[in-house]
């Protein structure tokens, strides 16, 4: 089985896929990290160094890479990579099964309060700003979350029942 985790940035992708990951025994990639793996680089550091442009390039090969070549896992996708190029068509038109963890503006603006400082696009946002950025960026970006297999809810939710949400939908 593939399964695919994308939304927003602090919607816990990194942390279900983990979660998933022990308890399904499938295995574990995660994108961002996968990208930093291969550029020898981490995500700040290439956005700074070679501009997002060039992240949003490689971030869609290796989305590519990975669905073509890798079976039996579960893969934590950026807060961004349904959103460019074709990435969203690929994943759709493979055999994995996309999940969109879905939370609200105030959620996830509470959320990325913390470590906000390792991600490049909000690191420079004082906190009044990050709530409109989020709610603007979520409005652009929700079309093609809404893409996904399934929507699972994640507002106040614990770890061990968004796992749950996950199996349900997968039944
Ligand atoms: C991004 C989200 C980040 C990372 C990069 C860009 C985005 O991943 O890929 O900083 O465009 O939303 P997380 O969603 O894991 O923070």
């Amino acid at each position: 089985m593939e399964i695919v985790l994308l939304g927003y940035m602090g919607s816990g992708k990194s942390t279900i896929a983990k979660y998933i990951s022990d308890t399904m025994n499938l295995k574990l990639i995660d994108l961002d990290s996968y990208i930093e793996k291969q550029e020898g680089l981490s995500i700040s550091n290439i956005f700074s160094s070679k501009g997002e442009i060039y992240f949003r390039k490689q971030e869609g090969f290796y989305l590519k890479e990975i669905l073509e070549t890798k079976s039996n896992f579960i893969l934590a996708l950026g807060g961004g990579t349904p959103c460019y190029g074709n990435n969203m068509q690929s994943i759709n038109s493979s055999n994995a099964i996309s999940i969109y963890l879905k939370g609200s503006i105030s959620f996830l603006a509470e959320r990325l309060k913390i470590g906000k400082n390792k991600r490049p696009l909000i690191a420079n946002l004082n906190e009044e700003h990050l709530t409109e950025y989020i709610g603007k960026h979520l409005f652009e970006r929700a079309p093609f979350y809404e893409q996904s297999n399934y929507k699972v809810k994640i507002d106040n939710k614990s770890i061990e029942e968004i796992y749950c949400d996950i199996t349900v939908q997968l039944h």
